[in-house]
């Protein structure tokens, strides 16, 4: 594996997965594959779990770890090609990206859906130009329309918690006051049509996510009939797809309460976090046994460093790095 930026860069999810379990068992049998090799995490919005997860796989496979805060340490970043330089940014994408990939063997990028139009996000303008100019392998630590380290940690966290072979995992939508990306939830949804799972997903209408990622998944629009003998709730809150970007609801009727966890099939429940508690879920939820939500964050670690790791064998078995 070259490049990290989908579910379809994985060769083989099952080993994956397996090896994720392998990872976990031992974090730091594979210190070699990173000696003297350095990564950059390149962040255009705040982050905690991907932040701290990301340099610690990093680390654990003994590479080095530099982080840039775009918005905080650098130059304000151009993106749009063709663009006629005389506002307040003072640098190109085209500039930047290569010199970045001078100081390293991998590059981890985030950049957030921006909300200006569909087809910017949808076309992952930022992360393709790091693919495109970069010269070393990139890492998406989430993009506009994808969050891949994520989902790969929702994946590995559903089959340590799974007590049946085939699962239902329940998406919901959740209120929220902010309008967010779709990310988390496209993402969710492919890596989890790459599984044999039941998946569900539950939203208002107006929320429905983009064809691409929904394929031929049940949307359910009642959320207590989709609860009903779920295994997993996934919580998460997403901004219309159709209505691009705008908020259509923040019908608390949708918050994950007790009562409906109860109509459940002693359903786990997972949200990617930072989550806002008595809006998307209540305390009595996410402070019970029945929540994954840390173990879920923890596992970020763990997942990272699989995919981190791949890239490095790859490179050692002749996929070119820094070259
Ligand atoms: N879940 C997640 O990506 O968290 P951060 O935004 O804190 O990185």
């Amino acid at each position: 594996m070259k490049h990290f930026t989908s579910v379809k860069d994985i060769p083989n999810l099952k080993k994956a997965v397996e090896m994720a379990f392998e990872v976990k068992k031992d974090r730091f049998a594979w210190q070699h594959l990173g000696k003297n090799k350095t990564m950059v995490l390149v962040f255009f919005n705040s982050s905690l779990r991907t932040r701290l997860s990301t340099q610690k796989a990093a680390m654990n496979l003994g590479m080095n770890t530099m982080v840039l805060n775009v918005n905080d340490d650098g130059w304000n970043l151009e993106s749009e090609l063709g663009s006629v330089m005389d506002g307040d940014k003072p640098e190109h994408l085209l500039e930047a990206i290569p010199v970045i990939g001078r100081f390293c063997d991998i590059i981890g990028v985030r950049s957030f859906a921006r909300f200006n139009s569909k087809e910017e996000d949808y076309s992952e303008r930022i992360l393709s130009q790091f693919v495109d100019y970069s010269g070393v392998p990139v890492v998406s630590m989430e993009a506009a329309t994808r969050h891949p380290l994520q989902s790969f940690a929702d994946l590995v966290s559903i089959e340590e918690y799974k007590t049946k072979t085939r699962p239902r995992v329940v998406l919901t939508w959740a209120p929220h006051p902010r309008a967010l990306p779709q990310a988390v939830a496209n993402s969710f949804v492919e890596w989890m049509r790459e599984t044999d799972y039941e998946l569900v997903v539950t939203h208002p209408e107006g929320y429905e996510l983009a064809p691409e990622f929904m394929g031929d998944v049940k949307v359910e629009y009642n959320q207590k009939k989709a609860f009903e003998g779920a295994d997993f709730i996934y919580a998460k809150n997403w901004a219309s797809y159709s209505h691009y970007g705008q908020i259509l609801s923040r019908d608390f009727s949708w918050t994950v309460n007790e009562e409906k966890m109860a109509a459940t099939n002693h359903a786990r429940f997972m949200h990617c976090l930072p989550v806002r508690r008595n809006v998307v879920v209540t305390d009595g939820v996410i402070d019970s046994s029945a929540s994954i939500v840390i173990e879920q964050a923890a596992n970020r670690e763990i997942t990272a460093q699989t995919v981190l790791k791949m890239i490095l064998e790859h490179s050692k078995e002749g996929g070119k790095i820094n070259q």
